[in-house]
């Protein structure tokens, strides 16, 4: 049998090919008929190429071609001519040049797809993910992709280049108590037992440190049964390293020079490092937030001192109680953030818990829905403060301290989006460490640790601190309020992890049963290591611009968990569950 022939990729045509004859293969892009003349516009991964049929050179060709339509896949066989100067389109990277067909096989026909094949088109959610292989066949996302691929070619050959190895970790895993949900995954040998997928590896790449593999990476698939965000998905990618012999020091100046040669190799844009660092706590106060997207200012002022004593009571009687009076500045944005919007936000607060929320702008005359209860005295220490302007809005807000740094944190954005503050072309990244060790989960009624349980502690004496003051030796790289990668220094004794255990209020059974195997490990020699994952979706989506870490996943899930174009998740067969030993609930009946 012949083999396929290709010469070029559309895109790669070019005046230099002038007078080559070519073999190409793509995509009905457009299909326009003059007279004699059909203009047929082929795709193909690299880009679009015209193809002209002439009734008058080849007739039964020209007939062919006239049954075209767009998305058939085709073969075209011709000689590459320089089009006429009128005709030529600037836009078109290949337009300066066509191809005269002498030959056209089509492979493939294709009925009238649902949307536009084209990268400028708006198409609804729930289609786009039915039709995902034709959204994929848009450029604007194999752009995506190919961009996606790119920086995992990168990252490769980054980490190989440095001696790292690239080891797989297993998906199918014990499961163990702490961090997400789980997916369970029933075993069918071993009635009654389940996997779960991995989260992420870490257990094993601390493994792989005590097992002497000095540096690892991976790409890798990590599982998670949480609820989904623009920037989560149950099923999303790390890329995962692991280093022996290390502490922050060293895992930071890798990562940055990862970033730094990263961006100026696929984005031929310069990075500038050291990134700045931020305490975990100095993070939370300014900026109200673990991952500040710092591209704009307008911080948060703690500004309690200034009207503790104040007549006005909503701010002396808070203060009195503990609870914090906090502000922000929006910098000369009085008149465009409207009244409702302030409703909006105090509406938001509300909610969220926060005692009181008070505007004031710097207008001709100072505005404030509280305007007769504020001194001038204490209206000039505020603008003292935070340096407020003409036209400057401060919103206060005032309660319990998480509360308002949090919502405030949440007013920032929202201020920063609404009013265009952020400078999209920026890439802003930034370390925030010192994370707590622990924090108090709600959920399960007792401290969990805040990263893993395999944290180091920053400090030795950490036994005599009380539980939130313990820090960790934790660290999350963030790019433009995306936390991009997490990671941190690990225990490599086998006393001090059992006493972390045991500070989760873990007993000596669940101790052993869970993380025994971990712990006996610990026992044989065990280098000091530590490493971080970076979310590659998160850093695609950045990286090319994207809103959604769904366009940069060949096949994304819904805001379900569902992947509509497959149906998955479904209902399998009863024969299935029999042979897992499962009954359903539903199904017991
Ligand atoms: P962590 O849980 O912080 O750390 O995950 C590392 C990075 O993975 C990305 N990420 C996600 N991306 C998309 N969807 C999700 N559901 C999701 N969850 C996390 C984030 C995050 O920064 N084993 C540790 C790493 C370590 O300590 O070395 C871990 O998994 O970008």
């Amino acid at each position: 049998m012949e083999k396929f022939r290709r010469t070029h990729m559309c895109g790669e045509l070019s005046i230099k090919n002038e007078g080559e004859n070519v073999e190409i293969y793509g995509w009905v892009n457009s299909v326009r008929k003059l007279g004699s003349i059909i203009f047929v516009v082929v795709r193909d991964v690299t880009g679009i190429v015209q193809v002209m049929f002439n009734e008058v050179v080849e007739k039964e060709l020209f007939k062919k071609a006239e049954s075209l339509k767009s998305e058939f896949v085709i073969k075209v066989k011709g000689q590459v001519f320089s089009r006429i100067k009128n005709n030529q389109n600037v836009k078109m990277k290949t337009g300066e040049v066509e191809v005269r067909a002498s030959e056209l096989v089509v492979f493939s026909e294709s009925i009238v797809p649902p949307f536009y094949i084209k990268s400028d088109v708006e198409i609804n959610e729930t289609l786009k993910m039915k039709y995902r292989y034709l959204d994929l066949r848009r450029p604007i996302m194999q752009e995506k992709m190919k961009l996606r691929s790119d920086i995992c070619k990168f990252t490769r050959n980054f980490f190989w280049d440095d001696n790292f190895l690239e080891i797989e970790t297993p998906f199918l895993i014990k499961s163990t108590p702490g961090g997400a949900r789980d997916f369970l995954v029933p075993s069918r040998i071993i009635p009654n037992n389940f996997y779960a997928l991995s989260q992420s590896p870490q257990i094993y790449k601390q493994l792989l440190m005590v097992a002497g593999m000095d540096k690892y990476f991976q790409i890798v698939k990590c599982f998670r049964d949480e609820d989904l965000r623009a920037d989560r998905q149950p099923e999303f990618t790390q890329i995962d390293i692991e280093l022996s012999f290390v502490n922050i020091e060293n895992i930071i100046e890798i990562s940055e020079k990862f970033i730094k040669t990263l961006f100026e190799k696929i984005l031929k844009i310069e990075i500038e490092t050291p990134f700045p660092r931020f305490k975990f706590d100095v993070a939370l106060e300014k900026y109200g937030t673990d991952k500040p997207d710092i591209r704009f200012d307008m911080q948060i002022y703690d500004i309690t001192d200034i009207f503790k004593k104040s007549e006005f009571k909503t701010f002396s009687d808070a203060a009195y109680v503990g609870k914090k009076i906090k502000a922000i500045n929006a910098v000369g944005l009085s008149k465009k953030i409207t009244r409702k919007t302030i409703e909006e936000f105090t509406e938001f607060s509300k909610l969220q818990g926060v005692s009181y929320v008070i505007y004031v702008a710097f207008d001709e005359n100072v505005r404030s829905n509280v305007a007769k209860f504020l001194k001038n005295s204490e209206l000039s220490k505020l603008c003292e403060r935070l340096g407020t302007k003409d036209n400057d809005l401060v919103l206060i807000l005032v309660g319990e301290e998480k509360i308002v740094q949090n919502v405030l944190g949440y007013i920032r954005i929202e201020i920063a989006k609404k009013n265009e503050l952020v400078d999209k072309e920026k890439y802003n990244f930034l370390w925030v460490t010192d994370f707590p060790l622990f924090e108090y989960s709600e959920r399960v009624n007792k401290y969990i640790a805040t990263h893993h349980p395999f944290t180091a502690p920053l400090c030795e004496d950490f036994e005599n601190k009380k539980f939130e003051n313990i820090k960790s030796k934790a660290y999350d790289l963030v790019l433009n309020g995306f936390e991009i990668a997490g990671g941190s220094i690990r225990i490599n004794d086998y006393f001090l992890q059992k006493k972390i255990f045991e500070m989760l209020d873990l007993s000596n059974d669940e101790i052993e049963k869970d993380f025994g195997f971990m712990l006996e490990a610990l026992k044989y020699g065990v280098p000091p290591h530590g490493g971080i994952a970076y979310g590659l979706d998160r850093l695609v989506m950045v990286m090319s611009g994207s809103n959604s870490i769904r366009d940069v996943i060949s096949f994304p899930k819904a805001q379900n968990g569902s992947e509509i174009m497959s149906g998955a998740p479904c209902f399998v067969s009863k024969n299935q569950l029999d042979d897992l030993n499962l009954v359903l609930e539903q199904l017991r009946e």
